[in-house]
């Protein structure tokens, strides 16, 4: 993690989630992270003072015309001292303001002034989230290159059910990481996007590679994907016009050109980039990424010993799925791989059904079918009218077909809907 020695500036907003902030802190604190806060006056209402302080072991900042604070630091400086801003609970409010450049409290003041990166953890009603406006202001605040965590769909406090809970201080602490380390989903330059394509004017997102889940700090579990069909992807995506994120785990391929790329280790942080780069209009999971990770990973290297060292393992993400259930941002072709070993097709509908996708690209990896790192792959598009096969290819040209076929299917996919369960209630 990039954590350790890094300086963060947290402004609380007024939402009943700031008390998941108390946690955040916590976790950057056994990180090594030097961490000051900012309360909103609304944000008073749902956390102290006291309990911020004692958690930071550093004053907390409220008053935009504090002569003693302003005597001390300077509240420019306040916002430039600072390697990221976060801002969680960030409510309707603190985005419209920050997306129309409102400076009338200490909070705005300081994300107007800032020269650092901003990321900001949306926590409100589903209404209010999914409220045109609120969906314009976080439009113009990606196209300004402010990084976003969540929304998450969940349970709200106020009995609601849809996209607007805060992500979990896991979550945000993995998308803080990736924002240091530069990971970050900033709009790629319309300079090099490729004019005239069957993908001009969409964005498509692509998980490619495999993940590195650590035991400690020198070993690691992982697989053998070489990143070579996803990277392929993204190459065939951007040669279609299309406007590419990808998401690759640690591959030794150079980044695909007209590309943007961010690289990441683990399933937590290839999440937490798939969740920033959203919306999109296709999203593809090549990746092959590890289903459980080290749940006790050791400080230190561990040593050989009499017997072999245990340890537990906990279930991944899955990323997919959750794409595909995403209720607010769920792309409108959501497209999976199933890389399997025995009755290839019949697990590869199986996994359309379970992880609520579109189509599945089966592939077949079975001990000497010479896919997993190699040059070459035989895929079956599976859809729910039926099975696409192609002959065994090279990789960047089983992708190009496989993006022409999407791009020719994409028109006819179902407007996504808004969401996924509804209610009534209030969770600001
Ligand atoms: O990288 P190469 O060497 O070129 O090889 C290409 C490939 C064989 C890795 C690729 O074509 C492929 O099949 N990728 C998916 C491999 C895989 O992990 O399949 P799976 O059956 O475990 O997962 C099914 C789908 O769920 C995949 O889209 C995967 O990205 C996704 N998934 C899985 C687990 C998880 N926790 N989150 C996910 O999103």
């Amino acid at each position: 993690m990039a954590l350790a020695g890094k300086r963060i500036l947290i402004i609380i907003g007024g939402g009943i989630a700031a008390y998941k902030v108390l946690e955040l802190i916590r976790r950057l604190r056994e990180a090594g992270t030097e961490v000051r806060v900012v309360m909103t006056a609304a944000a008073k209402h749902f956390v102290t003072e006291l309990s911020v302080a004692s958690l930071t072991g550093s004053k907390v900042f409220s008053d935009l015309f504090s002569l003693t604070d302003e005597a001390e630091m300077g509240h420019i400086q306040l916002s430039r001292n600072t390697d990221l801003l976060v801002v969680a609970p960030a409510t309707a409010d603190l985005l419209a303001r920050m997306a129309h450049g409102l400076a009338n409290d200490l909070a705005s003041t300081l994300l107007l002034a800032t020269d650092k990166k901003i990321l900001v953890a949306p926590a409100m009603n589903l209404r209010m989230w999914l409220a045109p406006a609120t969906q314009r202001n976080v439009r113009t605040l990606k196209n300004d290159g402010v990084l976003f965590v969540g929304p998450e769909d969940g349970d709200m406090a106020c009995g609601e059910y849809g996209p607007g809970r805060m992500s979990e201080p896991a979550n945000i602490l993995a998308a803080i990481d990736q924002a240091l380390k530069g990971n970050t989903a900033l709009p790629l330059p319309p300079a090099l996007r490729r004019e005239g394509g069957a993908l001009m004017g969409k964005r498509v997102i692509i998980t490619s590679g495999p993940t590195h889940e650590p035991i400690d700090p020198v070993r690691y579990i992982a697989n053998r994907s070489s990143g070579k069909q996803g990277h392929a992807l993204a190459a065939a995506a951007a040669a279609a016009g299309a406007e590419v994120i990808l998401i690759s785990g640690p591959v030794a391929l150079p980044d695909p050109d007209g590309v943007e790329t961010h690289r990441i280790e683990t399933a937590l942080e290839m999440r937490a980039a798939v969740e920033a780069a959203l919306p999109a209009d296709i999203f593809i999971g090549a990746a092959a990424v590890a289903d459980w990770r080290v749940a006790n990973t050791a400080e230190g290297k561990i040593k050989k010993g009499f017997r072999p060292p245990g340890f537990s393992l906990v279930e991944n993400p899955d990323i997919l799925a959750s794409v595909a259930r995403h209720g607010s941002m769920r792309p409108r072709l959501v497209v999976g791989f199933a890389a399997e070993t025995a009755d290839v097709l019949a697990h590869a509908r199986a996994k359309l059904e379970r992880k609520g996708c579109d189509i599945i690209v089966a592939n077949d990896v079975s001990a000497g079918s010479d896919v997993m790192g190699s040059d070459e792959n035989q895929i079956t598009i599976v859809t729910r009218a039926g099975l696409e096969p192609l002959p065994r290819l090279r990789k960047d040209e089983v992708a190009r077909r496989l993006i022409t076929r999407l791009a020719d299917l994409l028109p006819s996919m179902p407007e996504p809907a808004p969401m996924a369960k509804t209610g009534s209630g209030s969770d600001v």
